[in-house]
Parts: structure tokens; C-alpha cells; sequence
């Protein structure tokens, strides 16, 4: 059986089931969040130490701004009424991306990695303004600036990933098969699992059927 310690999931899909059954692209933003609950339960049941969420990309800024008002709304409410319960959980939570929100959000976020920064049980990457492309080339950046090697693992430890094994389940739900910039380089060698539902229908018994295919997978790192 294969082992897993990182699930990454690119969460498409609730502007989508927002506009068909409650007739706003928001309501389904709001609904997403609901799925993000259960499934972070499940990850936690299923004993995998890393999960990462791509909740906000560099290129969704490009949206209306009503929307992206309310997405980050949406946010501060989850950080200041389910932090306190994350924390109980003993689950870490820790940013990729750019914070470069409101003043209220910047602190809210940085509270929120400060509060569970020690905790051991699930580490939880909620990628927000990120972007893999900037990623990686900051990365190159700094190892010119401390005049380091150029190599995969001087690489490696200056993604916003460092120290976290490379996610061996990427999912994107939301019927949609492409990347959108989300983990390029950590995601050389995941097993890819595209999925019809969108996500706030995703559900936990979707995740563990995931899962379990993943498990019976031959991954063969250019082997045989
Ligand atoms: C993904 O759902 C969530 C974010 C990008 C914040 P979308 O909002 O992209 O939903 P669709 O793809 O338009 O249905
Ligand atoms: C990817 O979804 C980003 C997130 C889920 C946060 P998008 O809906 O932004 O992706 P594209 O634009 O359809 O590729
Ligand atoms: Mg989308």
C-alpha cells in the first residue's frame, strides 16, 4: 500500500453550484466552506499529516471585486469563530501565498499560524494569493541573493513548502482538468485525480473512495 502524508486540493466549483441551486455564485462560496469542514475531519480520520487547500490564487484577483470582498469575509468569519476549535484539534495552520490583505486579515491570519504554530496532529496549508510560477521564482531569487547552488533541493527548501514531504494526492473537483498555477513543482510526481463534483457536493464518502483508488496505484518514479 502506498503511503500518504499529503493530500493538496484545488477547490473549484462553487461559483458553479452557487448560481444553480441558490442563484449566487456567494452562496456557493459559502456552502464550499462547509465541505472544507467535513473534509478536514476526514483527513484528520484518516491520519494524514498535511493538507493544502488552494482557496485563493494570484490570478483570482482578476474577479469581480464584490466577490473577492465577500470570499475574504467569508475568511475573517472562519478564522474568528473556528480557530479556537481548529487549535483544540491540534491542527497547525500555516499560510502559503502573499499576505498582502486588509490590515484586519493580515493580523487575523498571522494570529491564527501564531496561536496553532506547535500543534502536531494535521498541518493545514491554506494557499491564499498564491501563485506556484512566483513561488518558484522567488525561490531562484533567494538562492542568488545567498549565492547558493541551483539544484532541486536548495529549491525545494525555499518553496513555501519547505520541510513538508511533496503532496501524493492532488485533487481538483469541479469537472475542470488543468493545474491553474497550483503546485507545480511539488506536484512532479502526484497522482492526479480530477473530479466531476463540484466542490461544495464533494463529500467525505468521494474523499475516501479517492483515497483508497490511490492506495492500489503502482507509482513507478520513472521506474518499472
Ligand atoms: C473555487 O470555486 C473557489 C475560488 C476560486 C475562490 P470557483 O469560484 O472558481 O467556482 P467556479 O469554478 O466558478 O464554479
Ligand atoms: C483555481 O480555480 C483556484 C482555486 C480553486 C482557488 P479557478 O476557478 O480560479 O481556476 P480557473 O481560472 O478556472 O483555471
Ligand atoms: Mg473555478
Amino acid at each position: 500500500m502506498n503511503p500518504l502524508n499529503h493530500v493538496a486540493i484545488i477547490m473549484d466549483g462553487n461559483g458553479r453550484w452557487g448560481l444553480k441551486y441558490k442563484n449566487s455564485r456567494n452562496a456557493g462560496h459559502q456552502e464550499g466552506l462547509k465541505t472544507v469542514e467535513k473534509i478536514i475531519q476526514e483527513t484528520i480520520h484518516q491520519k494524514i499529516k498535511y493538507l493544502t487547500l488552494y482557496a485563493f490564487s494570484t490570478e483570482n484577483w482578476k474577479r469581480p471585486r464584490k466577490e473577492i470582498k465577500y470570499l475574504f469575509n467569508l475568511l475573517e468569519n472562519f478564522l474568528i469563530t473556528k480557530i479556537d476549535k481548529l487549535n483544540d484539534q491540534n491542527i497547525k495552520l500555516k499560510i502559503i501565498g502573499i499576505k498582502n490583505f486588509s490590515t484586519k486579515l493580515n493580523k487575523l491570519l498571522n494570529l491564527a499560524e501564531k496561536k496553532t504554530f506547535k500543534n502536531t496532529k494535521l498541518q493545514i496549508n491554506l494557499a491564499l494569493n498564491y501563485g506556484s510560477k512566483s513561488e518558484i521564482i522567488n525561490a531562484l531569487k533567494k538562492l542568488k541573493k545567498d549565492k547558493k547552488q541551483i539544484n532541486e533541493k536548495n529549491l525545494s527548501k525555499n518553496l513555501q513548502t519547505r520541510d513538508i514531504p511533496d503532496p501524493e494526492i492532488l485533487i481538483r473537483t469541479g469537472n475542470t482538468k488543468r493545474l491553474s498555477n497550483f503546485l507545480l513543482w511539488q506536484a512532479a510526481y502526484s497522482e492526479i485525480f480530477f473530479e466531476k463534483k463540484l466542490w461544495p457536493s464533494f463529500e467525505r464518502r468521494d474523499f475516501k473512495k479517492i483515497i483508497r483508488k490511490y492506495k492500489s496505484i503502482k507509482r513507478n518514479f520513472g521506474s518499472i
